[in-house]
This record gives structure tokens, sequence and C-alpha cells, in this order.
């Protein structure tokens, strides 16, 4: 028998009895990752019968129309019920100022109005910005000096948010990170009768290096010069709470933290300041260098996955658009 003495030594407090069986592990768990918080990013391009691979973004594919539509009613079965939809537009449909981006019989205004009819239930987010429709690849209309124009940009960005309420879209997303957009896309969806059309705002958006593999998928890279005059500085967490502010102020009803894995400060810091919905967007770039270190064999994919997108959770974000949604469903199945 130990000598009294060394009992009442021992610690009352041993963290590790609550890790000690999977059953308490799960019981003690503060965060859980369900299918509800995915956000599936999806690519649709023009033509029949296309399903081709992003060589940067492997499992991710650009989608015609028929194929899109298959690969929603896959995904919805596994309980992904909301999608974010990009435009692959052909160059011939560029042009300077991304006229494109507001034809009501677009790209992006046709799939919504045929996933909408074959598919009701879905809900479905498109993006606001012009960089997949310009010749440039910038979010904004460029004047000579290259400089990116900001109300001008409003402008446009408000005709293209309303062509896509007015095909069935249950939220519009711009993610272009001009000053005032979302203030001005809110009065003329209200002016014109989209009252229930919600804004996903792309509030705190950085000037990312990890959003190289989807300027690949929509082949959107700019052609000059960098984002850095619109997105955030990487540097920067203050600024972001008060782009928040604005957003919020202008009627945004989810703010989003853009990317997520190198920002988890800021989705902490913007989900203690507002009562909002957070999202954070699990970017490309953040997915394929789990995808490319999975393929080399040197992690572990699936728990990688889920230690990230958890981490997202626990960090503050209630939704996550994420590329490995489908994954992750059926991770979770
Ligand atoms: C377009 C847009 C971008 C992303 C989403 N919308 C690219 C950019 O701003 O250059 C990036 C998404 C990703 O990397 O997964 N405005």
């Amino acid at each position: 028998m130990l000598p009294a003495s060394s009992t009442t030594d021992k610690p009352f407090q041993r963290p590790r009895r609550l890790r000690r069986t999977t059953t308490l592990r799960r019981m003690v768990r503060e965060t859980t990752l369900s299918v509800d918080d995915l956000i599936y990013p999806m690519f649709v391009t023009e033509g029949e019968g296309q399903k081709v691979e992003i060589s940067s973004m492997p499992g991710c594919y650009r989608y015609s129309l028929n194929l899109l539509l298959k690969e929603i009613a896959e995904v919805s079965e596994l309980g992904i019920n909301a999608i974010a939809l990009f435009p692959v537009i052909p160059e011939n449909k560029k042009d300077d100022t991304g006229t494109e981006s507001y034809n009501p019989e677009g790209l992006v205004q046709q799939t919504v109005k045929a996933i909408k009819q074959a598919l009701p239930n879905i809900l479905v987010i498109t993006d606001v910005a012009l960089d997949p429709f310009t010749t440039h690849g910038h979010d904004g209309l460029v004047d000579e000096k290259g400089t990116i124009l900001n109300d001008p940009t409003v402008e446009v960005l408000v005709k293209m948010a309303l062509s896509q309420a007015a095909s069935g879209a249950d939220f519009v997303a711009p993610s272009d990170m001009m000053d005032g957009r979302v203030g001005a896309i809110r009065q003329a969806l209200n002016a014109e009768g989209y009252i229930n059309v919600g804004i996903l705002a792309y509030s705190a958006k950085y000037a990312s290096a990890y959003y190289g593999p989807f300027r690949d998928a929509l082949d959107s890279a700019p052609k000059f010069g960098d984002k850095k005059t619109y997105q955030m500085d990487a540097a920067n967490a203050k600024e972001a709470l008060k782009e928040i502010e604005q957003d919020i102020a202008e009627g945004a009803d989810i703010v989003m933290v853009k990317p997520a894995l190198a920002y988890l400060d800021i989705i902490h810091r913007v989900k203690e300041a507002t009562n909002l919905p957070v999202a954070a967007y699990n970017v490309s770039g953040e997915y394929a260098m789990i995808k490319a270190a999975a393929q080399m064999g040197w992690i572990d994919e699936k728990q990688v996955i889920l230690e990230s997108l958890t981490s997202m959770k626990r960090a503050g974000a209630d939704l996550i658009l994420t590329y490995f949604a489908k994954q992750v469903a059926l991770m979770l199945i």
C-alpha cells in the first residue's frame, strides 16, 4: 500500500479522465461538423456532356448543365442542399466591362433557372463579381491607367445581382470587395421586389495567394497587376471588423471570411463581433494543398480534412464553403 501522504498528493483534476474512451470523448466534444454546415462550390461550363477535372483541384470538375444537375441531385441525396455557383465563361463572351454577367440568358442565369426547375429545394448562391466575365480578369471596371473603378463597378454588380435574383437565386454573394456594393445591391433587390433574396457578403476577403487553383478553374487570373487595391491585406485584423460592420449596416444577411485556414483568428473575432451567421470559405489553395500532400502519401487525407473543417467551426464559422463538401458528407454518413 502507498503511504497516505502520496495519495493526497495526487492531482484532483485530471483532464485525461475525460479522454479515456471514445464514448467519453464524444460526450464532451464541444464542436461537431454537420452536413448542414456545408455549402458546395460548383463550376458550370457551356456545352453538353462536359465533366472536366481541374488539374490543380483533383476531384473538382467543370460540369456542363446536364451533368451539373445530375451531380447536384447526387450530393443532395447525401444531405448537401446548398451550392455556390461559379461560371466558366468562354473567352469570346468576355469583354472589358463584363456585360455577359447580366445577360438574362447567360450561363449563370440559365443554370439557376434549370436547377430551380429540376431541384427546387436546392439553395442556390450566385457569385457577384466581374472577374469571370472580364478580359482583364479583374473584379471591377478598369480605367486607362489600370485603376479599378469603384462606383461604376457597383452599378454593374447591381445589374448582375438583379439578373441572378430574376433567375431564381436564393442568395447573391458579392465577392468583389468594392465599397458600398452590399447596400447598393440590397436597395436594388428591395426596389425590384426581391425582398427575400439574401446577401451572403464576402466581407473580409483577403488578397490571397490561396486563390490560385480557382483562377485556373475559371481561367480568370488577372492579366495585369494584382487585387491588392480592393481585397484586404493579410496583415490586417481590425480592418476585417470594419468591413464586417459596414456590410451588416448595408444589409448583409450572412458575413464571410475568406480564406479560412490561415485566418482562423479573423473568423473568431468576426464571430465575437456579430450575431449574424458567419461563413468561412475553405478556398481552392487550401483544398489543393491537402490533395497534393495526400497524393504524395504524406498526410492522412480524411483526418486532415475533418480536422481542418472542425477547426474552422471551433473558431466560430457557422457555415463552410468547401470543395470537400461531398467527400465530407460521405464521411459523416
Ligand atoms: C471571384 C472569386 C474568387 C474566389 C471566389 N470568388 C477569386 C478571386 O477573388 O480572385 C476564390 C475561391 C477559391 O480560391 O476557392 N471574385
